[in-house]
């Protein structure tokens, strides 16, 4: 019999249960998503419920972190469904706030991790991942969670946003969670619900092309050039891929590397229809 999910969507509501919990002693993480849930985040909210006692789960689909011809307006927000998946999951709390909660009339404060925003995702997106970290401050400073959990998928977010925690001085533990994968090797992602069957299938491309690339760094390849090569000649196959970058790149710093040699992060990124599709893989020689 799954707890009973509470709904709050005000600041000071959500603060009474997290002020309640903290006095009995009680341990919290935070899951911030922007809803249309899938294993991915079920499987974020199972570590984090691991990692605390309780379990906050946040449903805002941002505004800020779409560019003006990105998908805001259809991006998929099934709130029914995304109510039992909590419910089974066992989350304490979902706080869905408004807009005008997270960015009150007037506001004017911007989140920005210099660097590390404006390559591979960010070059793509501009602006995006001051979104992301502008937003996620927020929703920070409104649970204060002893533990936020995210996904690897977005690798380039979750450095950002523990980059960020670490420069504001914020008192939290920030976690990853490993992308989950349909059998045929799709990372679950939301924006998948845009994808035709026929896109479907060949949207596998990507963490094929991953495959392709791990292949070698295990054979021991360590030139960048190459390995990105074959990555490339893999998504190639699936004609309706279009790439937008493939980049092996220092997985602490996103800086490009022309030979591996610590720890890296090989980034893919196509559209396929009206969906753009990211993925990745963090490799280390040792
Ligand atoms: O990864 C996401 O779903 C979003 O970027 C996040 C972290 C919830 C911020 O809006």
């Amino acid at each position: 019999m799954p707890a009973r999910l509470a709904r709050v969507r005000d600041v000071a509501d959500l603060r009474r249960f997290v002020a309640r919990w903290r006095r009995r002693g009680e341990r919290v993480a935070f899951v911030p998503t922007m809803g249309a849930l899938h294993a991915g985040h079920v499987s974020l909210m199972q570590q984090a419920r691991r990692s605390a006692r309780r379990v906050v789960v946040s449903i805002f689909v941002n505004p800020l972190q779409f560019g003006p011809h990105e998908d805001f307006s259809r991006y998929p927000r099934p709130a029914a469904r995304d109510r039992r998946l909590l419910e089974d999951a066992g989350v304490d709390l979902l706080w869905q706030p408004t807009v005008s909660t997270i960015y009150p009339p007037g506001d004017r404060t911007r989140v920005q991790v210099e660097g590390l925003s404006d390559v591979l995702e960010g070059a793509s997106r501009p602006g995006h991942y001051t979104g992301v970290a502008t937003v996620v401050m927020r929703l920070l400073a409104a649970v204060q969670p002893d533990v936020l959990w995210l996904g690897q998928k977005d690798a380039q977010q979750a450095l950002i946003l523990e980059r960020m925690c670490t420069d504001l001085l914020l008192p939290v533990q920030v976690r990853r969670g490993a992308t989950v994968r349909e059998p045929d090797g799709l990372a679950l992602s939301s924006r998948n619900a845009y994808l035709t069957p026929r896109q479907r299938q060949q949207a596998v491309a990507l963490s094929q092309g991953l495959a392709a690339g791990r292949a070698l760094l295990v054979r021991g390849e360590r030139s960048a050039a190459r390995i990105v090569r074959a990555v490339r000649a893999e998504i190639a196959c699936y004609p309706l891929m279009r790439e937008d970058y493939v980049a092996l790149v220092d997985a602490r710093t996103l800086a490009p590397v022309r030979a591996v040699q610590g720890r890296i992060l090989l980034a893919v990124a196509a559209r396929i229809g009206r969906a753009r599709l990211i993925d990745n893989l963090e490799w280390s020689p040792r």
